[in-house]
């Protein structure tokens, strides 16, 4: 949300910048868009710290630009679903400034108060739990200090969000993404985690035995509205959790983190992911290189390497699943490096490096550290054109923009046939017209010689997919195959789709 297009040089994106971008979307063949928070918020956590469920951050524009937005997307066929963050909110948010007023407010349940914390970690590093002077009772936050996490085993908490979930589905989204979703607190705080080799696991505070619960209560609310789509973000690298929760009544897809963020390229690897889920998963899973999260796959998967961007790029548009593209991967764009510890905005990035300072590391060395998990790396502004920042805003820009702007961006790319933005868009319009690659199943699944390899077949048509990662290779095409895109003799990081 806050680094796509920016109308009024505030330096933060907003719907009117995102508006005035939807050719561009449907130009490239996009059918949906999932929107980072846009809910108003302090934005200590890029806006997962949501302040006000009905309100939209004024950074963003209001509710009539939204709307604007929302029906300007669904005139050009392009569906919205909105990121819905329902483990913690801010402790900006109205109910926990009620909250912490007195034991005996009315809104003192929303939230999981402790006199004595126990041993549970927030996943942004150290304790779980701090201590509100007001009464002397400590308060659970699974991220960071300034993010309270919802008591869902308080009904009214239940009620809350089924009200929330309704008002967003009126106002016409065309479903949710799912924060965290599996970390809803619905069994209350249980016993201390057990650690192993000096890391806690975190056998009790996620995965609680009424997570579904709440999840069937969502689907159940959202399946009321034709139509609709839920994606859950699932912390697990457990395929067996991943596939429990998705189901006709609980969530339609899930991500898997296994196969979306590994840190180093490996074809093996993501050929394991891809046949696990076959194996394990009930239905399509999901498939992604990137997010606001993690590295950006073109540093992190691809060496910068521009075919090896596209081969990827090609598994997620012709491989079973649900493709997700993170902005800018279709411009290749890169990482940025934080400077100083000034530049890095994610609170995660400065956690990191304080307890690495703590571990009485360097400066330099803490930033080295803090650098590693800093996920601001990946949301420098969109690269739009040459101009100053790089086309986003005319004025400012809330992180900088990557260097590499000026040769690297929307205006160039669409010039040069041979680009990869022209690689994602034949990708995209061949899958936006093949239902084989839509809603195919797997004839075969292998993996040879650094090849990934694939037949999918729907209605009596088959295609073929070989995402090549290893050497050229001559591959002899069966009789009367036509080829959808590529060449008959591959070179390295090519892939050759074909329908026979
Ligand atoms: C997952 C989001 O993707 C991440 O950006 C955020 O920091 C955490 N959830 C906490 O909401």
């Amino acid at each position: 949300m806050p680094s796509y297009a920016d109308s009024n040089g505030d330096g933060y994106g907003d719907f009117k910048g995102i508006t005035s971008k939807l050719d561009y979307l449907q130009d490239l063949g996009v059918k949906g868009i999932w929107l980072t928070p846009f809910l108003k918020s302090p934005k200590v956590d890029n806006g997962y710290d949501v302040a006000d469920y009905y309100e939209i951050d004024p950074t963003y524009g209001n509710k009539q630009d939204f709307d604007t937005f929302l029906k300007e997307a669904h005139k050009r066929g392009i569906k919205v679903i909105m990121d819905l963050v329902l483990n913690h909110t801010s402790k900006d948010s109205q109910w926990f400034q009620e909250a912490k007023k007195s034991k005996d407010n009315p809104y003192r349940d929303y939230y999981i108060w402790k006199d004595k914390p126990n041993n549970w970690e927030s996943f942004f590093g150290g304790t779980a739990w701090e201590l509100d002077v007001t009464n002397n009772q400590y308060y659970y936050h699974k991220f960071d200090v300034r993010m309270a996490d919802l008591n869902w085993s308080n009904p009214k908490v239940v009620d809350e969000v089924q009200k929330i979930l309704q008002f967003w589905l009126d106002a016409g989204v065309d479903g949710f993404r799912l924060d965290v979703i599996n970390f809803l607190t619905t069994d209350g705080i249980l016993a201390d985690n057990p650690m192993k080799d000096g890391n806690q696991q975190h056998l009790y505070d996620i995965d609680q035995s009424g997570v579904k619960e709440a999840m069937k209560m969502i689907k159940a609310t959202v399946n009321a509205y034709p139509n609709r789509f839920i994606v859950g973000e699932i912390g697990s690298d457990k395929i067996q959790v991943l596939k429990q929760y998705q189901s006709e009544e609980l969530l339609d897809v899930v991500f898997n983190f296994n196969f979306g963020s590994i840190p180093a390229f490996s074809a093996e690897r993501i050929f394991n992911e891809l046949q696990s889920m076959e194996k394990v998963m009930s239905n399509y899973p999901t498939l992604f290189f990137g997010s606001h999260d993690m590295p950006r796959m073109m540093d992190r998967l691809a060496d910068g390497n521009l075919e090896k961007a596209s081969a990827l790029a090609a598994l997620i548009f012709t491989a079973k699943g649900v493709p997700f593209v993170y902005y800018g991967e279709e411009i290749g764009m890169h990482n940025i490096i934080a400077h100083s510890f000034e530049e890095i905005a994610d609170i995660q990035g400065k956690t990191h490096y304080q307890l690495a300072l703590q571990k009485r590391k360097t400066p330099e060395e803490a930033l080295l550290e803090g650098n590693k998990n800093n996920r601001d790396k990946s949301r420098s502004p969109m690269q739009w054109s040459a101009n100053e920042f790089a086309g986003f805003s005319i004025e400012k820009s809330w992180i900088k923009v990557s260097p590499d702007f000026k040769d690297n961006n929307v205006e160039v790319l669409r010039k040069d046939k041979n680009s990869i933005f022209y690689k994602y868009k034949e990708l995209i319009a061949l899958r936006n017209k093949e239902k084989v690659l839509q809603y195919g199943k797997y004839d075969r699944l292998e993996f040879k010689d650094n090849q990934i390899l694939y037949t999918r077949s729907f209605e009596g048509e088959r295609i073929t997919v070989i995402v090549n990662f290893g050497k050229p290779t001559k591959i002899e095409l069966p009789k009367g195959a036509k080829i959808l895109l590529g060449e008959t003799h591959l070179r390295t990081n090519k892939s050759i789709i074909y329908k026979h």
